[in-house]
């Protein structure tokens, strides 16, 4: 493709992908596909000669669209919000088309650069002092996972340098709570751990970590002869959003020589609102943190912010030194290939700071109040209608609710909860996330999606009622 070419299927394609947000409403939410189903419709050995671009483009919409469930639909009250701006998804279409690859500053200095000044303005919008610096990892999956070895290392003062943890005379420990998301967990097994010391310390009735349980757990494993290494304290959970203390859950981990990561993945962006930064008091006793501009912020995935207080430390365990990546600009400048897993990096900064520069700091905040009181009328509506419950406290923007017709209970009501919400995911109206909670089936309505108006909360609301009586008159 030349650049001519790349012009006019370039417009083509950013014709294509205003017309499918403007028809968003149109299409059902969920998609109606069987697996198996796409791949039936491609051909199962690549084409030997060139096709037409039109013919590319005319197969997204016969094969890929219908095969979608659409997260930035107006509808889509699923998961958490991944919302996707569109002078963020520009700043992706620039980053691809420069091309250009950070190996080290002197590769793409200005990528290192718009990096630094993108992740610190974000610093600043989320209310952290100057003592953090950020770098952009793909997911809060790799972050936490950079956070848990960093956490190793600082324990094992430099194992990796020696026998690595599998010279340690005492097992290393890793705490959080059940409510914490899967990646944890995941990044302590990856990180070597092992199942055994992971511990999953009580929460209160709001789900949230109780820093006295986590005191508890910690002498129990001293006493043991253990070394508890790091807790892992998350600011909205997956399942209801629950705000783990931070500040006490810092004190405890200051006092036994923990190192404190903290999940703000889903919550973080709400930090931007300054009547919001009550979850997150005590944060600068963290060591590392971890917020996802790719969700309810808007930014295109992938972009997830890791922010360090000891930099020098993140570097000293991530860092190689090859002689074909060193420069006479070395000890004056970043090299984000030391902040993290890869060594090529994306130009992802871009699309962060196209978003905050279209958006600025007040329009992005108008956005998130938007949403949360969006999420405040429908747990209203929810709390004050016979039958349904609102299950765990909506601090953010996501709604947890049952509806418990009289006589329904146990796995009964399970079947009934989990049948209502899928005959509603099949209609292509909406798109809800159930989820088990206190051993029972509860359906999140996870609210923030760009294009979420009041109206289609009401409207989504309105089936939920339809759907749950219709089910319950069925039994
Ligand atoms: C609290 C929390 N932590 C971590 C994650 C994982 O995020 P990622 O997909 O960026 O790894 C999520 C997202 O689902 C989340 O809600």
């Amino acid at each position: 493709m030349t650049p001519e070419e790349f012009r006019k299927h370039g417009h083509a394609v950013v014709d294509w992908i205003a017309d499918y947000r403007a028809r968003l409403e149109t299409l059902p939410v969920m998609a109606q596909t069987a697996p198996g189903d796409v791949k039936a419709l491609l051909p199962s050995s690549p084409p030997q000669t060139p096709e037409s671009f039109d013919a590319i483009l005319a197969d997204l919409d016969r094969i890929v669209v219908p095969g979608l469930s659409l997260w930035q639909h107006p509808r889509f009250f699923g998961y958490f919000p991944a919302n996707s701006l569109l002078a963020s998804v520009l700043g992706d279409y620039v980053s691809t088309g420069l091309g250009v690859i950070g190996l080290a500053w002197q590769s793409s200095p200005a990528l290192t650069e718009v990096e630094e000044v993108a992740t610190d303005w974000l610093r600043q919008m989320v209310g952290l002092s100057t003592a953090w610096s950020g770098v952009i990892q793909d997911t809060a999956s790799t972050s936490t996972l950079v956070a848990l070895l960093c956490a190793r290392e600082r324990a094992t003062n430099f194992a990796l340098a020696r026998g690595g943890l599998q010279a340690e005379d005492r097992p290393l420990v890793i705490y959080a709570s059940a409510h914490s998301h899967s990646s944890v967990d995941k990044a302590a097994l990856l990180a070597g751990f092992g199942r055994d010391n992971i511990r999953l310390v009580a929460h209160d009735d709001a789900y949230a970590l109780r820093a006295d349980a986590l005191d508890e757990a910690i002498r129990a494993d001293l006493a043991a002869g253990r070394t508890p290494c790091a807790v892992v304290a998350t600011t909205g959970t997956t399942t209801t959003t629950a705000i783990d203390p931070v500040g006490a859950i810092a004190t405890v981990a200051r006092a036994h020589g923990l190192w404190l990561h903290v999940d703000a993945a889903m919550a973080g962006s709400a930090m931007c609102l300054p009547e919001c930064r009550w979850m997150w008091d005590g944060i600068e006793g963290a060591d590392s943190i971890v917020l996802n501009p790719h969700k309810w912020l808007g930014v295109a995935f992938d972009c997830s912010v890791y922010y360090v207080r000891d930099a020098e430390h993140l570097v000293r365990v991530m860092s190689t030194h090859p002689s074909y990546l060193q420069s006479n600009a070395d000890g004056r400048v970043k090299n984000y290939r030391d902040w993290g897993l890869p060594l090529g990096r994306r130009f992802r900064a871009l699309k962060l700071w196209f978003l905050i520069r279209e958006q600025g700091v007040a329009g992005l905040q108008a956005r998130l109040r938007r949403d949360l009181a969006n999420a405040r009328w429908l747990a209203e509506q929810v709390q004050s209608t016979q039958d349904w419950r609102v299950l765990a406290p909506v601090r953010l923007q996501t709604v947890c609710v049952r509806h418990e017709p009289a006589g329904l209970a146990g796995e009964a009501l399970d079947r009934h909860t989990q049948a209502w919400a899928e005959r509603l995911n099949r209609s292509g109206l909406t798109y809800l996330t159930p989820a088990v909670l206190d051993g029972r089936w509860m359906v999140r309505v996870s609210i923030g999606a760009e294009a979420t108006e009041r109206a289609h909360v009401e409207a989504v609301w309105q089936a939920m009622q339809r759907e749950a009586a219709a089910g319950a008159a069925r039994r």
